[in-house]
């Protein structure tokens, strides 16, 4: 219901607290239409007028946005500034009491004939340049008060900042919106072009990769011990950028590719992966693996499958340095979510680092201890959260580390991600 029938009239010690009220409510309107809701009900309610309605000024006109009253006003209506009394307000940057609007050649009667008004009050908001005005009606004669003028006035002067703020706050979110569409337009671009460097990089690595194979077979003999060495070192800097670049180019592409649902097998993809890695590590290093019986997940296997590489390579990493490499990958569910967690007794790490685990070429351990480009939690952290996953962990320098991911059950359908 748009306007009550009665406003109940509040006695004066009480309007106070309602102007406190009515500040508190108004620091908290973002946009214009509360505000004009707040102050119509707040103006009708401090006096107990019979009706009120907020006008702003548009350019030489008065428009009446809104009003609270008990039958129809202007609403919605504009009426030139010279010819209406909120425009004799503004332009006189002051208040206006009219006992009888009959009497008062200000008043164009004619508008306000098929109104129930008889008596008002009109104040100006902001007074010094005034950018619209509060007025109070009454149905039957009433010659408001000083007093009632006075807390209207002060109503219209808190509806003059709370105007400026909602505008300030209005230009600032929009200011806002602006700088990330800016701002994603740019991410792109940037990811892009990294991605086409990265994926440039590959075949002249490629091509140092197979002469220094050919050196290492062809021109074996001619080289002394150190002369092997060193190829070998070559080998195995070339490994590791090439690995490097692979990372990369799943990182660019994590977040563009498209989100296929799936069901995969969490405990058979851990397995393969596990043994994978295992094959590329001493034949006497001893493990110590254990699996729970994982649920499937509704995922893109080859998306997940870099979680479960990274996290299962970091594992037999970090662990290198103990007689046994014990793994354990387990996981809890709740009716929302899935959370697995791959668990080791290695070198562990320190807590007090956390806030750099998971950031792009950020490192807990030094290249000397554990070689590593700093990429893999970062690629995991955002494939997790390209479904809306979350990834965490706990680790203990010495003791060992626990990486947990959990995933919702439920994955949003390809249309809703791309709305
Ligand atoms: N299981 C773990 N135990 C102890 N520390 C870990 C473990 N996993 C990760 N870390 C720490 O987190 C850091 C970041 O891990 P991340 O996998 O991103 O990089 P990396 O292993 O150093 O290199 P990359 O994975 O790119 O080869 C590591 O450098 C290491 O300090
Ligand atoms: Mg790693």
């Amino acid at each position: 219901m748009e306007a009550s029938l009665k406003a109940a009239a509040i006695v004066p010690d009480k309007r106070l607290q309602k102007l406190v009220d009515t500040v508190q409510e108004l620091s908290l309107a973002r946009n214009l239409e509360s505000v004009t809701r707040i102050v119509r009900t707040a103006a009708r309610q401090l006096t107990g007028a019979d009706g009120a309605t907020f006008v702003l000024r548009d350019k030489d006109k008065c428009f009446y946005v809104d009003e609270d009253a008990i039958s129809p006003l202007w609403k919605g209506s504009r009426f030139p500034i010279e010819r209406c009394i909120s425009g004799w307000a503004m332009l006189n940057k002051q208040h206006v009491i009219i006992p009888d609007i009959y009497v008062d050649d200000r008043i164009p009667t004619e508008a306000y004939r098929p109104t129930f008004v008889k008596s008002l009050v009109m104040v100006p908001i902001r007074t010094m340049a005034p950018i619209g005005a509060i007025g109070n009606y009454w149905a039957h004669e009433h010659e408001a008060t000083e007093d009632e003028a006075q807390i209207l006035q002060s109503l219209a002067d808190i509806t003059a900042v709370t105007l400026e703020n909602v505008q300030i706050y209005e230009e600032l979110e929009e200011r806002v919106k602006l700088r990330t569409a800016e701002l994603e337009v740019a991410n792109k671009q940037l990811e892009t072009f990294a991605y086409s460097v990265s994926h440039d990089l590959r075949s002249p690595l490629a091509g140092i990769q197979g002469l220094t194979q050919l050196l290492q077979e062809d021109y074996k003999d001619l080289f002394d011990e150190t002369g092997n060495e060193l190829t070998g070192l070559i080998t195995k800097s070339v490994t590791n950028m090439t690995q490097l670049i692979d990372d990369l180019l799943v990182f660019f592409t994590t977040s563009q590719k498209e989100l296929k649902a799936g069901d995969t097998s969490m405990k058979n993809m851990a397995i393969e992966y596990f043994n994978e890695l295992k094959q590329l590590e001493p034949a006497d290093r001893i493990f110590d693996f254990s699996i729970a019986d994982l649920p499937n997940a509704p995922v893109d296997a080859s998306l997940i499958k870099h979680v479960w590489l990274n996290l299962l390579s970091n594992a037999i990493k970090y662990s290198r340095k103990k007689d046994r490499t014990v793994i354990n990958i387990g996981f809890e569910s709740t009716p929302e979510n899935i959370t697995y967690f791959v668990a080791d007794k290695g070198s562990g790490f320190d807590m007090q680092y956390y806030d750099k685990l998971f950031g792009a070429f950020q490192r807990l351990h030094s290249e000397a201890d554990f070689e590593g480009n700093g990429i893999g939690l970062s690629l995991v952290e955002r494939i997790i959260s390209r479904y809306n996953g979350k990834i965490w962990a706990e680790g203990k320098p010495g003791e060992g580390a626990t990486f947990y991911f959990s995933l919702p059950r439920k994955q949003p359908s390809p249309l809703e991600i791309a709305m």
